[in-house]
């Protein structure tokens, strides 16, 4: 039985990646390594832990003798690695956090891939990375899977580095390796101190929406499940060494975004049009705050036959259902002091 390592499956993308996969393929043995950090949590992905080719494994990609250990034992034939400390506002305050993480972490993920891969023969090494390794890109223009990594924040040096280190093992040691890189994700299960879930929850609970800085900052969204689609098929029918960009044509400003959000979710819950507009609150800008990020996603359309399932709107009013629907989950996870830092930095009363 083909054996699957998915690291980071308690987390938001990688939930969505875990349950296709155990659902999808059967006949394939799929192993969730998480080391549960604030942002992982089991509720994500409940409704599979029961499944046959399913494990939960708790552990720390940074831990080098647990990860030797565990390759030894269950000689995985795919690596899909997407844990990582993922949230920039974070990497502003402590970025150590993400060098050890993010590099780190996946650095001893490929040394064990290369230590433990005696044969390379159908072995695959997937990083799951983001566009914010280009930079920022002015009013025009997109990301192209050959376009310079300019990173700008903690963050994205992180998952800019952890790129470069993926690549060098190819280079240098042959490692079989593939590489995606996607725009801004939405949709269930996402840690509620991104921009659209801190919203959908503040506007339930009549608080302040946060603005960063004009609002005028551009995202590219896509919903999560298009992004778990086109991993699977980068995983399965990728060409080695390649890179593929992922997005979804669906850039917003900040503002408008919350201005359609605001709209559709005074709608579901019934208040008067304009009720949760007026939430909306200018604050502090993002240090670093980069403006634009635009995603050319026409090499994984054009090779893989890849696009997004979803119009925006609808995806969007999919999301609020779920986050209304879901009430328990959003208590669960914002109950053990996340927004401190927030409420700190910030200090505001968005938190
Ligand atoms: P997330 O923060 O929701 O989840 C990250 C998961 O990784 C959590 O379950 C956490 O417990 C786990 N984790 C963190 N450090 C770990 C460690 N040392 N050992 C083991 N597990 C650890 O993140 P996400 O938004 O789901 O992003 C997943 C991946 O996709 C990341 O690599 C991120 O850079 C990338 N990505 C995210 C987006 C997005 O919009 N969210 C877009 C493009 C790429
Ligand atoms: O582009 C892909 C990246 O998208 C991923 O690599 C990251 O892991 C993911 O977190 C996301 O990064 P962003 O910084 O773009 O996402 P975030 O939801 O934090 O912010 C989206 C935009 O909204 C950004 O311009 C900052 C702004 N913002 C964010 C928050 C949390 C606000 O104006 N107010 C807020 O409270």
């Amino acid at each position: 039985m083909e054996k699957i390592l998915i690291t980071g499956g308690a987390g938001f993308i990688g939930s969505h990646v875990v349950r296709l996969f155990v659902k999808k393929y059967p006949n394939k043995k799929i192993f969730n390594l998480d080391a549960l950090t604030y942002a992982g949590n089991l509720e994500n992905i409940e409704d599979i832990e029961t499944e046959d080719n399913y494990e939960f494994i708790k552990g720390d990609i940074t831990n080098e003798q647990f990860i030797d250990e565990l390759f030894a034992k269950h000689q995985f034939d795919g690596v899909i690695h997407l844990a990582a400390e993922s949230h920039v506002d974070r990497s502003i305050k402590d970025p150590m956090a993400f060098l050890k993480a993010n590099i780190f972490g996946t650095v001893n993920l490929l040394n064990a891939s290369k230590k433990h891969w005696a044969s390379i023969e159908n072995k695959r090494f997937y990083h799951i990375s983001t566009d914010e390794v280009y930079g920022s890109l002015g009013e025009t223009g997109f990301f192209y899977e050959d376009t310079s990594y300019d990173p700008k924040s903690p963050y994205s040096a992180s998952k800019a580095s952890s790129d470069h280190f993926v690549r060098a093992y190819k280079n240098t040691y042959g490692l079989p390796i593939v590489i995606s890189n996607c725009s801004n994700n939405y949709g269930p299960f996402q840690f509620p101190e991104k921009l659209l879930p801190l919203c959908i929850n503040n506007i339930k609970n009549n608080k302040p929406l946060p603005i960063y800085g004009k609002g005028e900052n551009i995202r590219d969204w896509l919903f999560v499940e298009d992004h778990a689609s086109a991993i699977d098929l980068i995983y399965n029918e990728g060409k080695n060494g390649e890179t593929y960009n992922i997005g979804g044509h669906n850039e917003w400003t900040n503002m408008d975004l919350v201005k359609l959000l605001c709209k559709v979710m005074d709608k579901k819950l019934s208040r008067k049009a304009g009720h949760s507009g007026k939430l909306i609150t200018y604050v502090t800008d993002r240090a670093g705050h980069d403006l634009r990020y635009a995603i050319d996603a026409s090499k994984i359309e054009k090779e893989l036959g890849w696009k997004p399932s979803l119009q925006f709107e609808e995806g969007l009013t999919k999301t609020v259902d779920w986050y209304l629907e879901n009430e328990n989950w959003l208590n669960n996870v914002t109950s053990g002091g996340y927004l401190d830092y927030y409420k700190e930095h910030y200090k505001n009363d968005c938190y």
